[in-house]
């Protein structure tokens, strides 16, 4: 939440910040702002609403200079409104600090400070941070900022600049995300990689409590002690294209499209067409008699299909948790159990804290994530990258299907070491997953009926999806899909339980949308259908097995897989429906209301 970006250099940092601030748009929304050092002080513009707004004032009011930070805010504490964006800055604007993360202590230090006097205008936490800086200010910023972030509890990136000491930035980071860009004309900071795509591909990698020294020609960076840290510089793989539209009307299109070649990056290297599955020598001891699945969104529910997939192929037991309950839930976790988490950023707050709860005291943390070089991916035990490239719009498309082709090989893989399953039971999933393509490219070139349909989603107040098995778990990332970005009411239900007590809510042309995959469960399925559809619901099935549609009232027909991999096609008709319904309503696809897409506070 939030996205951070900084410059220093010979080039003109406003343009270099509203760049960067638009690819972390997607980091928050909701206000932008910046300080730039004109030569004499540090200018602040501040605007809500979309980056577009600030700049355009500032098209109209240049800010000139060589160094500055700006900002991007998701609001936590304090309504989005000018005052509370960011920069914040002491009272004699001489200290401009940029934060995404939360200051848990800041009412102790706020009344520290009013104590000495300090006068605050905002209703954030952030506030604290310029005040503190500035009392521990004399003369050496890195020192002050030092000295300040002792006083801190909570999670931070920050970017400060002060008009004393023109020619650096000093940035930290703590349980927040904060690279360091390598440029030739300057040098940067910023929450995440495509926020300086277009200017450097080498970047420092931050640990938490690293501070960082940044000038124009060089970078430094010390511990909180200010011991030098040596960093090795990491290239960045992708590039600056990746992170563009790329003729697509809006990113969430662009990456449904991607799919098949995201599946095919996750793929390989790691099954080949000998049907060798080769996953980094990852480990799994005898010991470990549990596996929990921890994540948050999307990625919980991908990682629902995982512990099918396990349960059925490498017969270990798994427990699928959100990170946000399990953290807090006193988990029976101890040398027995492992944790894998899942998580497409490798940031969420409470994904990482499972993470470093779990080190502690489980036998192994395993990851699933997208984002190479991220604290979730430096700190597990062991990494399984999906390699899906940057994924941009805020619902999540590519990042889920990749994932669960992560799942697939994983669970292989254990079926593989402890010899669970027959090997050309193991082989005929290994080769459908090698010739993917067909069935997702198929899936995608439903988009004609989809769009077609989503005509009439579009004027619905609430909609219903319903499956069994691994359909319940499709059934429940569609209806995700559809809330965030269409802000239709939508639930899933296991077909099962509507008797008791979501039939209640079917009337007269409720629209119902069922999935089916699974031909050993169609014919449960279907009768849960008719009975909904005797009491006037609509009903649309989206099925690859059904003989029997006569419940129907419309059919969308999904390609033929394996009943263990029908995820992977079934879902990709349900995101295109969600996205055409969104535009048909007329809003913004890839920024959904009051979401964000990295959640990196609790
Ligand atoms: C946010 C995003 C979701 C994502 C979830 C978990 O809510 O909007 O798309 O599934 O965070 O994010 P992660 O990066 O951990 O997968």
């Amino acid at each position: 939440m939030c996205g951070i970006v900084g410059y220093i250099g010979a080039k003109n940092a406003t343009e270099l910040l509203l760049n960067g601030l638009e690819s972390l748009e997607y980091r928050g929304y909701d206000s932008a702002g910046i300080a730039v050092f004109d030569g004499e002080k540090l200018r602040v513009a501040k605007e809500k609403g979309r980056l577009s707004v600030l700049r355009e004032v500032l098209s109209k009011s240049p800010a000139k200079g060589n160094l500055g930070i700006g900002h991007t805010r998701w609001a936590t504490h304090g309504v989005p409104s000018v005052k509370n964006s960011h920069p914040h800055t002491n009272e004699s604007g001489t200290i401009a600090v940029v934060h995404n993360g939360i200051i848990e202590n800041h009412e102790a230090l706020k009344a520290f400070l009013k104590d000495k006097g300090y006068v605050f205008v905002s209703e954030t936490d952030t506030e604290v941070i310029p005040h503190l800086i500035d009392y521990y200010y004399d003369g050496d910023l890195l020192s002050a900022v030092q000295k300040a972030a002792k006083k801190l509890d909570g999670s931070y990136a920050l970017g400060v600049v002060c008009s004393y000491e023109p020619d650096k930035i000093i940035a930290v980071r703590k349980d927040s995300p904060l690279i360091v860009g390598l440029g030739k004309d300057g040098n940067f900071i910023a929450s995440d990689i495509p926020a300086i795509l277009s200017e450097t591909k080498d970047v420092y990698l931050l640990n938490d409590n690293e501070f960082v020294v940044l000038k124009k020609d060089g970078v430094s960076i010390c511990d909180t002690n200010s011991a030098p840290i040596k960093k090795e510089v990491y290239k960045v793989q992708f590039s600056a294209q990746a992170s563009q539209k790329e003729g697509y009307e809006h990113f969430m299109l662009k990456e449904i499209h991607e799919q098949p070649q995201a599946i095919r990056n996750t793929l390989r290297g790691r099954l080949d067409k000998n049907l060798n599955l080769n996953l980094d020598n990852i480990e799994f001891s005898d010991k470990i008699e549990k596996l929990y699945i921890v994540a948050c969104g999307t990625a919980y529910h991908a990682g629902l299909v995982g512990k099918k997939a396990i349960e059925t192929l490498a017969k270990i037991p798994c427990e699928v948790c959100l990170a946000s309950e399990f953290r807090y839930g006193e988990p029976l976790i101890n040398e027995h159990t492992a944790v894998l988490v899942v998580s497409q950023s490798g940031e969420t707050a409470d994904t990482l804290a499972v993470l470093r709860m779990a080190k502690k005291e489980c036998n192994k943390v395993y990851a699933i994530t997208n984002v190479v070089g991220s604290s979730i991916a430096r700190e597990a035990d062991y990494v399984f990258y999906t390699y899906a490239g940057p994924e941009i719009a805020v619902a999540s498309t590519k990042a889920y299907t990749t994932q669960l082709v992560a799942f697939y090989l994983f669970a292989i893989h254990l079926a593989e070491l402890k010899k669970t399953t027959v090997a050309p039971v193991l082989d005929e999933l290994k080769n459908q997953l090698l010739n993917l393509d067909g069935a997702i490219n198929e899936a995608i070139a439903l988009d004609e009926k989809i769009k077609a349909l989503s005509k009439k989603i579009a004027k619905e107040h609430d909609v219903y999806f319903l499956g069994r098995g691994l359909d319940y778990f499709v059934a429940m990332e569609a209806s995700l899909k559809l809330k965030e970005i269409s802000y239709i009411h939508s639930d899933a239900y296991a077909s099962g339980e509507l008797k008791h007590g979501p039939i209640a809510l079917i009337e007269d042309g409720t629209v119902v949308i069922s999935i089916c995959t699974n031909p050993d469960i169609s014919n449960k399925l279907n009768s849960n259908v008719k009975e909904v559809t005797a009491r006037g619901a609509h009903t649309v099935g989206f099925t690859s097995c059904l003989s029997d549609t006569s419940a129907y009232n419309e059919i969308i027909e999904l390609p033929k897989i394996n009943p263990i991999l029908a995820p992977l096609p079934a879902i990709i008709p349900l995101q295109l429906l969600a996205y055409h319904v969104c535009t048909a309503k007329g809003f913004d696809v890839d920024k959904p209301r009051n979401l964000a897409k990295s959640v990196t506070v609790e």
